[in-house]
C-alpha cells in the first residue's frame, strides 16, 4: 500500500522511513531510524527530485506509481549519487523509457561508476544557474560541491520558493506520520539528531556548506526539502541560524563538553570531580565515557559547546583505544575554535595528554590549556588544587557570564527550589518600631516595600514571634527609621539581637524622639522616617505583611541608605570560628551556635528570629 505525502498542490514526497536499519553509512547509530526523502512535482513535465535506498525500494516504487496516477517521468533530478538517495535510477531508466537524467558532469559519471551503464543517451547535463523549465515551474540548479560528495547539487523552485537541499538541512529520525518540521517540537525531540547528522555527515566541510549558504542567501526561500527528515516550511530561520554557526565551528553554547576514557574508574573519578566542581560556579557541563557514548554524538557535542575537557588513561603508551579513535575522528571532522583542557592518567609513562594535544593542534584556533592534570593511577586529595585550577582556566575564558540549563525546560518535575537563591534580592535595613500600652519597642527588618505611590502605602513583613509583630496588631501604627551606611553593628545587636519581652531596647536610646503617633523613631545613623497606619494585615504562617497607609515622612540627612549587602560587607563583624565546638549550627544572621547533630527543620533563631534556611553546619 501506498504512503504519500503532500506537501504542495503540485508536490508530493514519495519517501520511505526506515527503522530497521542499525547503523547509517555503516557508523552511525540510528535509534530512532531514518528516513529516504524523494519528491514528485506533477508540473506539465513530471519531475522526480532523487530516488532512496535500495533496503526501501519497493515501498518506494509502490508510493511513486500512486503519486503518478499514471503518468509518466519526464525527469529525474539526482542531487546526490550517494547510492542511498540513487540506488533505483537503473530501474527507474527501465520502468520509465522516456524518462531523461538531470544531473551534473560528475553524476554522470558516478551514475556509470556505481551501476556499469552508459546513460548518455538519457541525460541532460546541468551547470552552476542553468534553469530547466517544466511547465508552471522553473528549476534552478547549484553546485554544491562537498555537501557532502563532490557531486551534489540543489535546485531552488524559482516558482514556488523551494529549495530542494540534497544532504545540506537533513536529520536522522523517521518522520513517523509527519512531514513537516513545524508538525513535531523539533527543537525538543529532532535537533540534537540534526546536529548529529550535519556534524557527522558534513561536519567536515563548513567552507562549502558556507558557499552554499551563500549562494542562495538572496533567494526567497519558503520551503525546504532536504533527502533526510523534516520538510521546513515555517521557521526557517531556526535551523538556518544553526547551519551559521556549524559551518563557522561556532559554538551554540557557553558550556564544557568532557570526554572521558577510563579503564578502572579513576580518570573517570578525576573528570567527574572537574565536572562537579564547574558546576558549582554554575558552568554547564556534559559528560561521555567514550567507550560507551557512540563517536558520533560526542562529536556532536563538541560542535555544540565551546569548551572541551578530554580525560584519558595511557594505553599501550598512547592514547586508550576508544578515545584515540574519538579525537581522530575530531581532527578529521575539522573541530575548530575551542578551549581545550586535558587530563591524563598512567601509572607507570603518562603520555595520552601530551598525545592528545599534539593531535589537536593541528585543528585550526584550538586554545589547549597550559595546565594538564596528569594522574598517577588516581587523583590525589593535594591535587584537588590543579583541578580548581583548571575550572578556574576554564571558568575566566568562558567569560563572566556563566550558563546552566536548569531553566531551559518548563516541565515541573525538573523545578527545583535552591533558597540561597533569594540571598540574591537587595533589600534595605531598618528599624522598626510600635507603641503599645505605654510601651516602646522596635526590631530591625529587611522587609519594608513602598507599595502604591497613590495613595501613599507601604507593606512591611515581621516574624509573628517577636514583640513588634502583636504591638502593632494592636496598636494598628508603626514607625520606620531608614539606617544609613554609618549605622554601627550595636545597633543592630540592640534591635535585632535581643527580644523586646525581656529587655526595653529604647531605654539605651538617648535622643529618641516621636512621631505624631506617638511612637518613637532613631535620631542617629537614619536618613529618613516613616510613620504607617495599618489598613490591612495578611497572615503568611509565620508572619504577617501589614499594608499601611504613610501617615507622616520626612526626610533627616543625604547619607546612602544602608543595604542588606553592605551590612554584611562592611558592618557585621566577621564570625569568630567556633573552636570549642565540635557539632552544631551556626546563624548566619547573628552568629548563634546551635548544638546538637540535627537542627530541627521548624527551628527559630532564638536571637535573631531567622529559620533553618539561615543556619550552617559547623564542619
Ligand atoms: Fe544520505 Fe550523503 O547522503
Amino acid at each position: 500500500m501506498h504512503n504519500i505525502k503532500k506537501i504542495t498542490e503540485d508536490l508530493f514526497w514519495v519517501g520511505v522511513n526506515d527503522r530497521r536499519l542499525a547503523m547509517f553509512e555503516g557508523v552511525y547509530s540510528v535509534p530512532k531510524g531514518v528516513s529516504y526523502n524523494s519528491y514528485l512535482l506533477l508540473d506539465e513535465k513530471t519531475v522526480l527530485f532523487d530516488t532512496v535506498d535500495k533496503a526501501v525500494h519497493f515501498q518506494f516504487i509502490k508510493n511513486l506509481t500512486f503519486a503518478l496516477k499514471g503518468k509518466k517521468i519526464d525527469y529525474l533530478v539526482v542531487h546526490h549519487m550517494e547510492p542511498d538517495h540513487s540506488a533505483g535510477i537503473c530501474d527507474l531508466l527501465e520502468l520509465y523509457p522516456e524518462l531523461t537524467i538531470v544531473c551534473n558532469g560528475k553524476s554522470k559519471k558516478l551514475i556509470e561508476q556505481f551501476n556499469e551503464v552508459d546513460i548518455s543517451s538519457r541525460v541532460k547535463i546541468v551547470s552552476e544557474g542553468d534553469v530547466l523549465g517544466t511547465g508552471k515551474h522553473h528549476l534552478k540548479f547549484y553546485m554544491a560541491p562537498m555537501v557532502h560528495w563532490p557531486e551534489v547539487m540543489v535546485t531552488y523552485d524559482t516558482t514556488d520558493d523551494i529549495l530542494f537541499s540534497a544532504d545540506a538541512f537533513g536529520c536522522f529520525g523517521a518522520l513517523n506520520g509527519a512531514i513537516f518540521a513545524d508538525e513535531v517540537d523539533f527543537s525538543r525531540d529532532y535537533m540534537d539528531e540534526a546536529r548529529r547528522y550535519y556534524t557527522n555527515i558534513v561536519g567536515k566541510y563548513g567552507p562549502q556548506v558556507k558557499s552554499l549558504l551563500g549562494k542562495v542567501a538572496n533567494a526567497q526561500i519558503k520551503m525546504i526539502c532536504p533527502l533526510h527528515g523534516f520538510v521546513w516550511r515555517k521557521n526557517l530561520q531556526s535551523i538556518l541560524s544553526k547551519y551559521q554557526l556549524w559551518c563557522n565551528y561556532e559554538p551554540e553554547e557557553k558550556g564544557v563538553m568532557i570526554a572521558y576514557a577510563s579503564v578502572y574508574g579513576n580518570t573517570e573519578n578525576a573528570a567527574e570531580i572537574l565536572s562537579s566542581n564547574l558546576r558549582d560556579k554554575g558552568i554547564k557541563t556534559v559528560m561521555f565515557d567514550v567507550s560507551v557514548t557512540p563517536a558520533s554524538e560526542i562529536i556532536a557535542a563538541a560542535f555544540q559547546y565551546s569548551h572541551l575537557v578530554f580525560a584519558s588513561t595511557t594505553y599501550n603508551a598512547g592514547i586508550f583505544i576508544t578515545m584515540e579513535a574519538l579525537i581522530n575522528d575530531l581532527v578529521a571532522h575539522n573541530i575548530q575554535n575551542r578551549t581545550v583542557a586535558i587530563i591524563e592518567n598512567g601509572s607507570w609513562a603518562a603520555t595520552s595528554g601530551g598525545l592528545i594535544g599534539e593531535k589537536l593542534s593541528q585543528c585550526k584556533n584550538m586554545t589547549i590549556l597550559d595546565q594538564r592534570l596528569t594522574l598517577s593511577s588516581s587523583l590525589k586529595s593535594d591535587q584537588l588544587i590543579e583541578i580548581t585550577s583548571i575550572v578556574n582556566q576554564l571558568a575566566e575564558t568562558l567569560g563572566e557570564t556563566v550558563f546552566d540549563d536548569r531553566c531551559v525546560e518548563d516541565s515541573s518535575d525538573k523545578k527545583e527550589l535552591d533558597m540561597s537563591t533569594l540571598f540574591k534580592l537587595s533589600y534595605g535595613l531598618f528599624v522598626l518600631s510600635a507603641r503599645h500600652e505605654e510601651k516602646d519597642n522596635g526590631c530591625i527588618t529587611n522587609t519594608l516595600v513602598q507599595a502604591t505611590h497613590s495613595p501613599p502605602r507601604i507593606t512591611v513583613i515581621v516574624n509573628k514571634t517577636n514583640l513588634t509583630h502583636d504591638m502593632i496588631v494592636s496598636s494598628r501604627a508603626f514607625n520606620v527609621s531608614v539606617l544609613t551606611e554609618s549605622t554601627p553593628f550595636s545597633t543592630f545587636e540592640r534591635f535585632g539581637f535581643h527580644s523586646g519581652r525581656d529587655t526595653d531596647k529604647f531605654s539605651k536610646g538617648d535622643g529618641t524622639r516621636r512621631t505624631c503617633n506617638g511612637i518613637p523613631y532613631l535620631t542617629e545613623n537614619i536618613n529618613g522616617v516613616i510613620s504607617g497606619e495599618v489598613i490591612d494585615v495578611v497572615d503568611v504562617g509565620t508572619h504577617s505583611i501589614f499594608v499601611a497607609d504613610i501617615t507622616e515622612a520626612f526626610t533627616l540627612s543625604k547619607e546612602p541608605s544602608v543595604t542588606y549587602q553592605y551590612y554584611f560587607d562592611h558592618i557585621k563583624p566577621k564570625p569568630e570560628p567556633p573552636m570549642e565546638v565540635k557539632k552544631g549550627y551556626v546563624c548566619k544572621i547573628c552568629g548563634y551556635i546551635y548544638e546538637g547533630d540535627k537542627l530541627p527543620s521548624d527551628f527559630i533563631c532564638p536571637i535573631c528570629k531567622h529559620g533553618v534556611v539561615d543556619f550552617e553546619k559547623i564542619r
